[in-house]
């Protein structure tokens, strides 16, 4: 085993999986409705800047696009513009079907349910259920953790500890899955072993990455953290 595993030893007994970006991609859908609400407003905004929304709330999200675009508007005029996002968004939801997994994580969790694992979702997302529902992935959790469950959004660690806490698990019992930075620093905040998707700029610091969901598959991960596996 990989001696920086060595002070958090506990039995894998839980897999926690963010949403957008690892079980669904919703960034594009995220990435249109704001874009509309871009253009709707005149303000300026690009996929560069929805590279920084990543596992953001929704709230945290407004405000970096209105930092880029330097204004200042009233809390209450952010809530209603996040609101108009929302709406947008919410409803691009509808095209989202059982096919649009990402490549390998229904498998995963398949194949988790089938070892017996606990799984819960830890997303900051507070459109969560909808997009599992659209999916028909709702059988596959336990637990939802979400932008619902908890007031602080990640960075902090509260939905994970949250979505441990309903599993009856230890954070050392969990492998948490993220493609945000601000995701994979929630997780290793809270003590979990992580499991990063995507490039090394973004998720590099997660214990280990994969480029993609199809790659991290269980027995990927298994022969990774050898012997916290039974
Ligand atoms: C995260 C996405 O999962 O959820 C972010 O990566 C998004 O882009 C955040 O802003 C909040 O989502 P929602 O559905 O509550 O607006
Ligand atoms: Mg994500």
């Amino acid at each position: 085993m990989p001696k920086i595993f060595e002070a958090r030893l506990g039995m894998i007994k839980g897999f926690i999986f963010d949403l957008d970006g690892v079980i669904t991609d919703t960034a594009e859908l995220h990435y249109l409705a704001w874009n509309t609400l871009a253009e709707q407003m005149s303000w300026k905004f690009d996929r560069t800047v929805n590279e920084r929304l990543r596992g953001v709330s929704r709230m945290d999200s407004i405000r970096i696009i209105q930092q880029h675009n330097n204004t200042e508007r009233t809390e209450d005029e952010l809530i209603e513009l996040a609101a108009l996002k929302n709406e947008i968004y919410v409803d691009s939801l509808d095209q989202i079907s059982p096919n649009d997994f990402l490549p390998g994580a229904l498998e995963l969790l398949k194949k988790l349910k089938s070892q017996g694992f606990k799984i819960a979702l830890g997303s900051a997302s507070k459109n969560s259920q909808k997009v599992l529902r659209q999916l028909n992935a709702l059988e596959y959790f336990d637990v939802i953790g979400d932008g619902n469950s908890v007031a602080k959004s990640k960075p902090a660690p509260d939905v994970f500890l949250f979505a441990a806490e309903k599993l009856k698990l230890k954070p050392e019992e969990c492998v948490v899955y993220e493609d945000a930075e601000a995701g994979v620093d929630a997780a290793k905040t809270g003590g979990f072993y992580t499991v990063g998707i995507g490039p090394s700029n973004r998720v590099g610091h997660a214990d280990l990455r994969f480029e993609s969901m199809g790659e991290a598959t269980f027995e990927s991960v298994k022969s990774f953290f050898d012997d916290l596996f039974l």
